[in-house]
């Protein structure tokens, strides 16, 4: 990341400014990412990104549509013969084979976390509190609840936004350390930078995102994006 100084020397605050930044067109079809065309996705964004969306509005549609990125991101998910007994007779049914993780990255994956919930309830959260530092935008870790003992197929980082992609990257840099068979990401809205940067770090994992915006400004944020996610799933503007 470009550090840039003001003519003084002091550190600047648009850390964004000046580096160059693939367009739109160039990461559309980069391998195993996967960007949803779903239309009811599609219709609760338009409300998440809409400035007059209050905080409880804004929480509940960032559940909603984790919900439905859940469906999207489970949709290859390996299952296993399981013997059960019908009303009727007895059947080989199937199910998930092996556990499924969830890391939220705090704050802002919470509310995505809680929607993934909603499809699979028995899922193990593991949360991992990552800060953008606003100057620098590295991401500092702070907070890691990992368990000691890994028995999942998958685990998922959730995180609303794909921005410079410092964040998801070190996420899945400790994710990877725990030897977790398979890794995916789940974003809502990312940037072409971020995707690009987290694709080649980590070509080995699965990327699910609800939408591919234009561009990050000059201090690093999405545009047209939504603003902070974080402050506005919390209220802590
Ligand atoms: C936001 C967002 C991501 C990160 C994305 O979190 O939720 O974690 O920034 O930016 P990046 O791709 O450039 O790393 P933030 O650090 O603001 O923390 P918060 O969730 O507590 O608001
Ligand atoms: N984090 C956010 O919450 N929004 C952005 O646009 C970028 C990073």
């Amino acid at each position: 990341m470009a550090e840039t100084t003001t003519h003084n020397g002091e550190r600047s605050s648009l850390p964004m400014q000046g580096v160059p930044q693939p367009r739109r067109g160039e990461v559309l079809n980069l391998p195993r990412v996967h960007i949803s065309s779903h239309p009811v996705i599609t219709d609760k964004l338009t409300a998440l990104r809409d400035k007059r969306t209050t905080v409880p509005e804004f929480y509940q549609l960032v559940k909603e549509i984790g919900a439905l990125l859940a469906y999207e991101a489970t949709a290859s998910l390996v299952l296993e013969s399981s013997p059960i007994e019908t009303p009727l007779e007895p059947m080989v049914g199937q199910k998930l084979a092996g556990g499924i993780g969830i890391t939220p990255i705090l704050r802002a994956g919470l509310g995505l976390a809680e929607g993934f919930r909603q499809v699979i309830p028995d899922a193990q959260i593991w949360h991992l509190g990552l800060r953008r530092d606003e100057e620098t935008l590295q991401a500092l870790e702070y907070y890691n609840r990992l368990p000691h003992t890994v028995d999942l197929q998958v685990c998922y980082a959730v995180d609303p936004m794909l921005a410079t992609g410092g964040s998801a990257i070190d996420a899945i840099n400790v994710l990877k350390r725990r030897g977790i068979p398979r890794l995916s990401y789940v974003g809502i809205i990312a940037a072409p930078f971020g995707l690009l940067k987290l694709a080649q770090t980590h070509p080995d994992i699965d990327i699910y995102i609800g939408a591919l915006d234009d561009s990050l400004n000059d201090r690093g944020y999405i545009l047209p994006g939504l603003g902070d996610a974080g402050d506005r799933q919390f209220g802590t503007f």
